[in-house]
């Protein structure tokens, strides 16, 4: 079934991803998977399976499916020690801090991978049981590395592919995962492994050709650990439409009111990240602190609101650099505020995108500076929220994936402060000409590159090739 493209095409479509979306309008989502599986399953259906989000006393266990207009939901509660080695262990401590270039901050265990190993296979019995011959099965991001291969070795053969949310690093940094001959092999399982930009891609490639006998085969196949795997690059998008109307919200809305009217005329300079030290939080501040006492004439006119929820709080290293940004945001805030003024509001919290596309287009600059990011679809949502008659400026790292498409963006390297400082100050000064070319030139790669071409791209690969 799964080599022949009539019969894929008539299969149904089978989401696995660490986590599901809360489903409900309204609630904030973490991170980009979430939103753009969201809508690829809205549109077409089909079946949804991840974590529930619940630890269980009774140990890992597949719960009965639910029903949510055209998406069947099917989510997994995990034991104790599934949670602690899968997620906080192998997933948030290894894998993560790795493919963002931060092997130092890597914490390796053999138990850990192993239950890695034993969460991936939890997942593929789910999918097993739901299968149906003609399936496809669309893995999401670093947990799910050894899916594939699960499957495999039940003897499935439908098609399956991954697309990976993060970077890909070079293959020297990968190769500093002890287990990353293992994870490559597993990997070489799906038919199709999907990346954010050319340079993830590439550099997988490259790792499989030097350091696991592969050879390139033509359309972009790699043929390695004896099969053929097919690679793509599909930067995910966003929807441009939907986002501009939410940022015009009813004219009595009191929250955006209540945001009006304690920023007064202020120039609003906004950023939204989980908090997550590929984030490039701390470097951020400092590069704000940089600006503030660059651009004395500034202060009290300008107003830095991030938007930090907490993410992952029980994995060390986002502990710690959850106790840095207070103290970093206490100390800039004690040196430069006013009775009046307050230069950098700092909230521990996520909101709603009802919320957060509206407070978009009012901002006069979106600064996304991450060390890393696969993509980065706040800068891309920054962009689609702003009135073209008298848009923002998006400032933004040369490290994010988003960075490939948005040329017309003030790009910047997030470890100057000295260059964020300047962009933010050009970009305040920026002429009103300037920021509609810029702002038109990046809304047309957006239109061009949506959340739909991105599913559409990706799912027609995966379907459509033998
Ligand atoms: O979008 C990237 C991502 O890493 C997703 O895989 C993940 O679900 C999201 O960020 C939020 O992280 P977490 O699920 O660990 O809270």
């Amino acid at each position: 079934a799964a080599g022949s493209l009539a019969q894929a095409e008539t299969g149904r479509l089978i989401v696995v991803s660490n986590r599901v979306a809360p489903i409900e309008e309204g609630q904030p989502t973490a991170g980009g998977l979430a939103a753009g599986v969201l809508d690829a399953l809205q549109t077409m259906g089909g079946l949804w399976i991840g974590w529930s989000g619940e630890i269980s006393a009774e140990g890992s266990r597949i719960l009965p499916e639910k029903q949510k207009g055209k998406i069947r939901l099917q989510t997994l509660d995990f034991a104790e020690a599934d949670y602690q080695q899968y997620y906080r262990g192998f997933a948030n401590s290894a894998l993560w801090p790795v493919l963002h270039y931060r092997s130092a901050l890597a914490r390796f265990s053999r138990s850990d991978y192993a239950g890695y190993r034993r969460v991936n296979e939890l997942f593929a019995n789910a999918v097993a049981d739901a299968l149906a011959p003609q399936d496809v099965v669309w893995a999401h991001d670093y947990h799910l590395l050894g899916l594939a291969a699960a499957l495999r070795e039940k003897g499935i053969t439908n098609r399956l592919g991954i697309f990976l949310h993060t970077p890909f690093p070079a293959a020297a940094v990968f190769m500093t995962i002890p287990v990353h001959a293992d994870l490559a092999r597993a990997l070489c399982q799906y038919d199709l492994i999907g990346f954010q930009t050319e340079s993830d891609r590439r550099a997988f490639e490259d790792y499989v050709l030097r350091e696991a006998d592969g050879h390139l085969l033509p359309g972009r196949a790699l043929m390695a650990f004896g099969r053929v795997v097919r690679t793509g690059v599909y930067p995910i998008g966003v929807q441009t439409e939907e986002i501009r109307e939410q940022a015009e919200p009813p004219a009595d809305c009191p929250q955006m009111a209540r945001l009006h009217r304690s920023i007064g005329e202020s120039k609003l300079i906004i950023s939204v990240d989980r908090l997550d030290y590929s984030k490039g939080l701390n470097e951020r501040f400092l590069a704000y602190e940089r600006f503030l006492e660059q651009n004395e004439s500034r202060r009290g006119s300008v107003t830095f609101l991030q938007i930090a929820p907490p993410s992952r709080s029980d994995v060390e290293t986002y502990r710690e650099i959850r106790l840095e940004l207070e103290r970093e945001a206490g100390r800039i805030n004690g040196r430069f505020a006013e009775l009046d003024w307050t230069p950098l509001r700092y909230l521990n919290k996520g909101f709603a995108r009802q919320m957060l596309m509206p407070m978009y287009a009012r901002a006069d600059i979106g600064l996304v500076t991450p060390m890393r990011d696969g993509m980065n679809l706040v800068a891309k949502e920054f962009v689609a929220a702003q009135n073209p008659i008298d848009p923002g400026v998006l400032v933004l790292s040369q490290f994010a994936g988003a960075a490939c498409e948005l040329k017309a963006a003030l790009l910047v390297n997030p470890h100057d402060p000295d260059e964020i400082a300047a962009a933010l100050e050009r970009a305040l000064s920026m002429p009103l000409s300037e920021r509609r070319e810029r702002h038109a030139e990046m809304m047309a790669v957006l239109r061009r590159n949506s959340l739909t071409v991105w599913r559409d791209r990706f799912l027609g690969d995966l379907k459509g090739r033998a």
